[in-house]
């Protein structure tokens, strides 16, 4: 039986009213397995006891409510890097410490999850932890969870089972294997998973991985640690992700965190918490960097990007009011003042001429003329972008609470094309939510005819345990129509991409090269303006940089593409001559 011995619920935060959040920490101090011991060598259970009666002593003094009361309500205090924080009064600064531990991280789920782990790497790698890529020899595994449907997360309990296997073959050998798990799973289901499945050592929050080297020290001890804590605040701002290839051309910079949304289908603002943004001043210095590295591409990242707000300081935060698109509403009651996401990006594109600059996910509520207009204006931010529709018919839309009716989001559409001519457009949609008719699926798939998009993310509707759907609505789509409607959008988008994508056959295009194509090694693969992937062969080119003998094309070089064909996905072309994204313009 596990006993939690100090559970401290519902802490509110102190510094933005009384109710402003409610959120909860655990620290669970159980012993993890009770079949450990006796399958454990008798040194390694000396040790582990001895370690544990200490380690249970100090834990009797200490962690007081006001330790944990100051580090969720004191964010401004923050140290500028995560290992100068005092050690909590029950671990010596020794035991937060890696000691060289080697760590295998997992990342299942979206683009904010692959940032996820490079921060939580940055923060394990100041700790003194070794990463590795080879699970065999990991002494902890750490996988960065999703939750967002119900298939996401049996991928992580299958992958549980087959970790099971590993971590009691390690028994009987050296350390003990560690597993934990981080982000939206952990926090969803709380200290559930840590009942559910014995093996699982830790539990940290998206919001609580600062904590990590304490969690981990508490593990080491024998017993289960979680930090499910959301902040009202924590956007890492001082913790710079670690660029896990060195050869990338690219790179994601979080900018916001959180949804304040509440899509009635979406179990994000619950996992991932209140709408906050990180200041600018933090966001620059990272771009800048990565432009001093050679980066040539930046992508904004957040979960609802285009409603960034830094009111981080006073002044930013005169009243101006705050524009939505034409005929959309918001679920909370209109914010006000702050930096926002025109300003950002007109600062991030100033950074680097050279330097391609896109944003994900953004809403479409939030795309007011100034963004629009900044968009056309600027050669380097790219003319591509996530209009997430979710539905075609007002009847759906309104029960996911959206916040607009197809008609708005149809007109918005017109807008984007009329202010930014060639833009590409891409979206989500879900098929088979609570309610939906075979009327309101024609009123999706016509809307995929209407609007023609380059690129589309479909999925089936999973209802979520805490989402407003599964408190008011029913799921009562059968599982069979939900797959034949996304059969059908998968049809209908395929074929209306394939349309857009050939308007591209016989223009000359800007690309970003990225390396060898997964299919062919005589195969170059890179982006044009608009994200999609072009493929050329690896031919000798003109050098339009240095003018002089034929080149060949290097990941992070900018290329111009004849495009001679197009697929849904695909477009395929031969390489001109390599060139920079100001000089492009003349040739496009
Ligand atoms: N079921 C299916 N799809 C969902 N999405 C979000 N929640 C659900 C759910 N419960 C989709 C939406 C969102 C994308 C990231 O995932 O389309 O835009
Ligand atoms: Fe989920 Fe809606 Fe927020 Fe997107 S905007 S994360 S779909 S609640």
């Amino acid at each position: 039986m596990h006993s939690l011995q100090r559970v401290l619920p519902v802490q509110r935060s102190l510094r933005r009213g009384p109710l402003a959040a409610v959120s909860w920490l655990l620290l669970r101090t159980c012993r993890a397995h009770s079949s450990l011991p006796s399958m454990a060598s008798p040194s390694r259970e000396r040790q582990e006891n001895g370690v544990q009666k200490d380690f249970s002593s100090r834990l009797a003094t200490g962690p007081t409510f006001q330790h944990f009361l100051r580090s969720a309500s004191a964010p401004q205090e923050k140290p500028s890097s995560p290992e100068a924080e005092d050690p909590p009064p029950y671990l010596t600064e020794e035991e937060l410490l890696g000691g060289q531990r080697k760590v295998y991280l997992e990342t299942y789920g979206c683009q904010m999850n692959v940032n996820d782990t490079e921060i939580a790497w940055s923060i394990l790698q100041k700790s003194g932890y070794l990463r590795t890529s080879n699970l065999q020899e990991a002494d902890v595994i750490l996988l960065v969870t999703c939750s967002i449907r119900e298939k996401a997360e049996q991928t992580i309990w299958n992958r549980l089972q087959q970790l099971k296997t590993l971590k009691t073959k390690r028994l009987h050998s050296r350390m003990p294997l560690r597993i934990g798990i981080l982000g939206c799973m952990a926090e969803r289901m709380k200290e559930e998973i840590l009942n559910r499945e014995k093996m699982v050592d830790l539990l940290a929050g998206p919001d609580a991985y600062r904590d990590l080297p304490r969690l981990l020290a508490v593990v080491e001890t024998g017993q289960q640690a979680a930090n499910v804590l959301l902040s009202l605040d924590e956007t890492y701002a001082d913790v710079m992700p670690v660029q896990t290839s060195p050869s990338a051309t690219s790179a994601f910079v979080s900018i916001m965190r959180g949804c304040d949304n509440m899509c009635s289908y979406c179990i994000v603002p619950f996992t991932r918490g209140r709408e906050r943004s990180r200041p600018v001043a933090s966001i620059l210095e990272e771009v800048r960097k990565l432009s001093d590295q050679g980066l040539k591409e930046v992508t904004l990242l957040g979960q609802n990007v285009n409603s960034f707000r830094d009111n981080s300081e006073v002044q930013f935060n005169s009243a101006v009011s705050t524009n939505l698109s034409r005929g959309f509403t918001t679920n909370y009651k209109t914010k006000q003042g702050g930096l926002r996401f025109s300003h950002l990006l007109d600062q991030v594109s100033r950074v680097d001429p050279e330097m391609r600059i896109r944003f994900t996910s953004p809403h479409p509520k939030d795309f007011p003329d100034e963004v629009l207009q900044l968009i056309q204006e600027r050669d380097n931010i790219c003319k591509q972008i996530h209009l997430p529709a979710q539905s075609g018919s007002s009847r759906v839309l309104e029960a996911m609470r959206r916040g607009y009716s197809r008609e708005a989001y149809v007109e918005l559409v017109h807008h984007i094309r009329e202010s930014i001519p060639g833009v590409c457009l891409s979206s989500d949609f879900i098929a088979g939510f609570c309610g939906e008719t075979e009327e309101d699926h024609l009123q999706t798939l016509s809307l995929l005819r209407e609007v023609q998009y380059n690129t589309g993310f479909l999925f089936a509707y999973s209802m979520r345990q805490k989402t407003r759907a599964y408190h008011r609505l029913k799921d009562d789509v059968p599982e069979e129509v939900k797959l034949r409607r996304l059969e059908e959008l998968i049809t209908v988008f395929r074929e209306e991409a394939s349309k857009a994508n050939k308007t591209s056959v016989g223009c000359t295009q800007l690309v970003l090269v990225e390396g060898l194509s997964k299919r062919s090694v005589t195969d170059l693969c890179g982006r044009n303006d608009g994200n999609l992937k072009v493929i050329f062969p690896d031919a000798e080119m003109e050098d339009y940089i240095n003018p002089g003998p034929k080149v060949r094309a290097q990941p992070g070089d900018y290329v111009l593409v004849k495009i001679t064909s197009a697929s849904s996905q695909t477009l395929k072309g031969h390489v001109l001559c390599r060139t920079t994204l100001k000089d492009s313009l003349a040739y496009c």
